[in-house]
This record gives C-alpha cells, structure tokens and sequence, in this order.
C-alpha cells in the first residue's frame, strides 16, 4: 500500500467516485495531425511551441538523482511541489493541484462547467483544445474574433456568451502571442454570468512581464489559473502542470478523472525549476532576444506578422498556408498549424538562433519560388 499525503487522499477519494476516462487532444497531437510527412530527426520542429532549451541543469540533475527512486509512488515529492509553487505566490497549498502538464485540467474544467445547456466561449483564432472538449460535453462553441490589437474581446464575448459555463482566456494567447489587458480580465471576470467559469490559460506568460491573475483566484474569484512546466521551463516530455483555484473549484474540476500520481522525475524537476531564480529571466531574454531578431529580418525582407510577446508569432503567407507548411516540411522545416479564420497565415515556434537561420533561408526559398 503505498503511503499517503492526507491531501493527496481526500483527492483520491473524491476523485475515485467519478473517475472516468477522455481522449485529450494535446498540443503535439494537434500539430501532428496536421503534419503532412514523418519527420527525420535533423529536422527543425517549430510547430509546438515546445522549449528547444529542455530541462535546465538543476533540473535535470533532480531527476537523474531521483532515479534510483522510481519504484516508489513518493507521494511527498508532489507535496513539496506544491508547497514550493504556493510559498512563491502567497497562496494557501489548498488552492494549488499538480497535473500532468495543463491539458488535462483544461479538459477537466471544459466537462465541469460546460453541458448542452452552458456554452463554452473561446477567442477566435484560440487554443483549441477547450473547443474539441466541449463536443465531449455536448456544449455550443461560441468563438469570438479577437480585437484589432489581437486581444480578447471582452464585451463581445460578454454579449455572445450569456448561457456561457466557461470563458477561455489564453494569455499570452496561442497562436498570436498577444495580450490581453489585465483591465479587461477583471471587466469579463466581473460581468460574467452567476455559476459560470473563467478560465485563465498562463502557459506563456513567463516569455512577458505582464501580471498573472492568481491574485483573482486569491481573492475568491471564479477564476482558475492554468499554469504548465512545458513551455519556459522546457519540460514538455516530462510533463508537469498546476491547477490554481478556490478548492471547490477545483475539487469540482477534478473529480472528473483529475487524480493521479504524479512521476517522481517530473516533480522533483518541476520543483527544482522552480527554485532556480535565474531561470525565467534568462530564458525569457533568449526568447524575446531571437524573436526580435526574426521579426526583424521578416521586416527586412517585407513579410507581415503579427508583433507577438511569446514564444510564437503568425505570418502572413498571403496564399493558402497549408500550402506554405507543405513546402517548409520538404525544406525540413516543420512550422505551426494554420487557423480557420486567418487561412492564410502560419504559427511560428521561437526556435534556437541555428533553427531560426534554417528558418529563414528554406522561407526565404518558399515564398520566393
Ligand atoms: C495555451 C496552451 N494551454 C495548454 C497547453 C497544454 O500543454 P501541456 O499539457 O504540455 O501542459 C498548451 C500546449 O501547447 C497550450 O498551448
């Protein structure tokens, strides 16, 4: 019987009552789809808006020394995550869950709040995991365009989410790489509609230096924050996310399925991420520093895009852009999906300074030929 945190019980228990089993469409899955051809291993991946950093040093050696202890459940490992998470942002530990990386409590929270009856209300171009959950849950998908800076458009959503059961805010959003101002937040945050839900995507927030909204969840909001390890802190295949909400909220959300346990690597690498103070301000400035390089050279040689603060950015293909994936994927060069709405405009992963140079001269080949 392996042993456990009394926290971890009360979710098991609760969470065994209800437990049942979804098919998650997560990032990579999306971007595989709509990838064409297997890839060889030299070739340049920027279409998940994975971290090609990886895990940083003290992460990885956690993990390494971890090792000989993965026989066991060590439960107390995700204890220490959570205590370390919660201590850094001023929160009570009970408002805090650890995940396997953030898809599933966004899918979770899709099947909580949302039904035939309670809509689920995205940004248009968004992220469309939620989207593809709500068929799960029979709700309606309303999509509302995005304003003409590229952030949500709150009063729109207001107005076409009246029956709404969750607002998905992704901020920065995915695929634009814009923000939404905080100001807004709290206006959709204040204005929604009694026993809905909003739902605050941060996996890129830590490539800005924009405020995050867990200050709404401490201050008893319905508002849950979703934070993962995949994107600055580059530990998208070990897989780590966190859950941040009123405990209600979350129990409501993970009684769904939400409860396992949690890979030792992965906790102990998450945690020592977390304690390493250097590590978001540094690989924020590589970010930044790259994309700004690449935006300009897309300036210098007169192609459009979209000023982003993340880890991605769209351009404009002005053709079809699956055209344009096609023929990136033959210069080896994998690029981001394209959305619906913007049919002629490609997402961009920030890649490594050599990724990007391969970037830019198989671009350079396509859109000239
Ligand atoms: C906006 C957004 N939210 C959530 C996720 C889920 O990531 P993960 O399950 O790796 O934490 C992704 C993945 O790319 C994403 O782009």
């Amino acid at each position: 019987m392996p042993r456990f945190s009394r926290r971890s019980f009360l979710h098991l228990s609760a969470a065994a009552a209800t437990a049942s089993a979804f098919q998650f469409m997560t990032e990579p899955m999306l971007a595989a789809a709509a990838r064409r051809k297997p890839h060889s291993a030299d070739a340049v991946l920027i279409d998940s808006n994975e971290n090609p950093l990886g895990p940083s040093q003290p992460a990885r050696e956690a993990m390494a020394a971890i090792l000989p202890r993965g026989g066991r459940y060590a439960d107390e490992l995700t204890d220490e995550l959570v205590k370390t998470f919660a201590q850094m942002e001023g929160l009570d530990p009970d408002y805090v869950r650890v995940t396997v990386g953030s898809t599933p409590p966004l899918s979770l929270s899709v099947l909580a709040y949302t039904s035939p009856s309670r809509s689920y209300v995205t940004a248009d171009p968004g992220f469309e995991l939620g989207m593809n959950m709500a068929g799960h849950s029979g709700a309606r998908v309303v999509k509302v365009p995005l304003t003409k800076t590229y952030a949500h458009d709150v009063k729109a959503i207001l107005a076409a989410g009246s029956d709404a059961g969750l607002f998905y805010i992704c901020n920065p959003n995915n695929p634009t790489g814009t923000m939404t101002p905080r100001a807004d937040i709290e206006y959709l945050v204040a204005n929604k509609p009694k026993d809905s839900i909003v739902v605050i995507d941060e996996a890129y927030i830590h490539f800005t230096e924009a405020e995050s909204a867990i200050d709404l969840v401490k201050a008893g909001k319905d508002v849950i924050v979703l934070r993962t390890f995949s994107k600055v802190y580059g530990l998208a295949g070990i897989r780590c996310g966190l859950l941040i909400a009123r405990p209600d909220i979350s129990q409501k959300v993970m009684e769904r399925g939400g409860f396992n346990f949690m890979p030792v690597t992965a906790m102990v690498a998450a945690t020592a991420s977390l304690k390493d103070a250097t590590l978001v301000p540094e690989r924020r400035r590589i970010n930044a520093s790259i994309r700004q390089q690449t935006m300009q050279w897309l300036d210098h040689n007169g192609f459009s895009y979209i000023p982003s603060e993340s880890n991605c950015f769209m351009v404009d293909t002005k053709r079809p852009g699956q055209e344009v994936r096609d023929a990136m994927a033959k210069e080896n060069v994998m690029i981001g999906r394209v959305w619906p709405i913007m049919p002629t405009w490609v997402r961009i992963t920030v890649g490594t300074h050599d990724e990007m140079e391969k970037f830019q001269a198989a671009w350079l080949k396509v859109m000239r030929a």
